[in-house]
């Protein structure tokens, strides 16, 4: 079977190289030139565990290409994965639907007799209908209703993109076409052998499944974090309190660590979308509360500001503020809405002389802020600090040794922003330790 993957971003670039490993021929398609560049040179553009290393194997044995050219996509496949992003529009809740109408177009006039096109992005409930007529009028005429479409959402997370794409809970296939399942049942036939279960449903369920899983997701971490504002309000403590809930298996401890909130590409702007889309079906009132969700996870950030604030007297002028963390979570290099990088940027704002210092995405960190301060290593960024900002949970922070840190700073005082440095390790040597929903010394 020939696969073609459309957008080699986190999701493609990934679905790419794990579908060479499943034993396809893999053609990507990018418009991005730079990116094909370096993905057929078997690199990966961004970081993300074992991705190199398949994409190397892959690209070296032959079994996957990239290309930029469309033609070539439309003649090469059998099955075409669409896995272009669908980020938030611009001062909006909705999400940007340009980049996965323009692949359809794209696409649609090259496709071969009896082709499957699959959609993996995460879209609005509703949409894969119409991409579906799209797709229909767009292809040649006298094979248009040869071609069938699926949707099947993506649910891997940045860290642990190929063992979830290789390895994942379940497949979800939303379709009107028995041989486009037929076909994703040949596709993930690997999958389905070692007892991955796979819920074959209509195109609006598969679309809410992605929507209503992030949401849960979602809720369960402001849930945490509101009882973390509690606990600070009440003397409690957040960690203990979430370590006893785990231990009923209704709630389970999954997505339960309390802290600096979500951030990244997908869990902000994709509970915000699902709120503009619900809104247009009239059906808002049942989604009020994810504004709630919402609004628990960005008051984490200003809190944190605040805790810090607190620890500086007051204020940040004249204070120097190491921030540890920028990619919005660890094993990962991506930095879109990180709560780290938001956190720094305030305190800059605000007077505070910050410099950042993450394992993997300093260069999207600089290219994103700036005009924020980096140091290339963890002890250099703390060199001088009046503060140190755990904000994202790298081991490499987990492993640091305050003793040896001690003698480098102004001031032996650490905030962690994800509760999960060992206060004792941190008091013992001679540190205040901070932490949010967690009370003082
Ligand atoms: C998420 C979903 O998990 C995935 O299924 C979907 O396909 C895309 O969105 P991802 O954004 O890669 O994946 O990361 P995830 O590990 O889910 O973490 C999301 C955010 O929640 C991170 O900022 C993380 O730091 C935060 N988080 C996670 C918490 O604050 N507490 C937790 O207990 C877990």
């Amino acid at each position: 079977m020939r696969i073609t993957v459309i957008g080699t971003g986190y999701l493609g670039a990934t679905h790419a190289a794990c579908m060479a490993e499943l034993g396809y021929e893999v053609l990507g398609l990018d418009i991005v030139p730079e990116k094909i560049a370096t993905l057929s040179q078997g690199r990966s553009p961004m970081y993300e565990p074992g991705l190199d290393e398949l994409l190397q194997k892959h690209v070296v044995s032959g079994r996957l290409r990239f290309t930029t050219d469309w033609a070539e996509a439309g003649a090469f496949g059998e099955v075409h994965f669409v896995c272009t992003n669908t980020p938030q529009r611009k001062g909006e809740f909705a999400c940007d639907m340009s980049y996965v109408e323009a692949a359809f177009d794209s696409l649609a006039p090259h496709l071969r007799e009896g082709a499957v096109v699959v959609g993996k992005s995460t879209v609005p409930v509703g949409s894969a209908a119409r991409l579906a007529e799209r797709m229909a009028s767009g292809a040649p005429a006298d094979i248009a209703d040869t071609i069938e479409l699926a949707w099947n959402p993506e649910f891997l997370r940045e860290g642990y993109a190929v063992q979830d794409t290789l390895h994942p809970d379940r497949l979800v296939v939303g379709t009107r076409s028995p041989r486009a399942e037929a076909v994703l049942r040949e596709v993930y036939a690997p999958l389905l052998e070692a007892g991955v279960p796979m819920v074959v449903t209509d195109f609006a369920t598969s679309e809410l499944v992605k929507a209503a899983a992030n949401s849960f997701l979602a809720t369960k971490i402001s849930f945490i974090n509101a009882m973390a504002e509690v606990c600070e309000a009440s003397g409690a403590d957040v960690v203990q309190l979430a370590g006893a809930l785990a231990y009923d298996e209704r709630i389970g401890g999954k997505f339960l660590n309390s802290g600096l909130g979500f951030g990244g590409g997908c869990l902000p702007k994709d509970i915000r979308a699902f709120m503009a889309r619900a809104g247009e079906l009239g059906a808002d009132q049942a989604l009020t509360f994810l504004r709630e969700v919402d609004s628990i996870n960005m008051r984490r950030r200003s809190r944190m500001v605040e805790l810090a604030r607190e620890q500086l007297g007051g204020g940040f002028l004249g204070q120097r503020i190491a921030v540890l963390g920028a990619a919005f979570k660890p094993n990962s290099d991506d930095v879109r809405d990180s709560p780290a990088l938001n956190v720094a940027a305030q305190i800059q704002l605000q007077g505070g002389q910050v410099t950042v210092y993450d394992p993997k995405a300093m260069d999207n960190a600089r290219k994103l802020f700036p005009g924020l301060s980096f140091a290339p290593t963890a002890h250099e960024a703390a060199t001088g600090a009046h503060v140190v900002l755990h904000l994202t949970e790298w081991q490499e922070f987990r492993d640091l040794d305050p003793a040896e840190l001690g003698p480098l700073v102004a001031e032996r005082r650490i905030l962690d922003g994800r509760n999960v440095l060992d206060p004792h390790k941190w008091r013992s040597a001679g540190w205040t330790y901070r932490a949010l929903g967690r009370p003082g010394e």
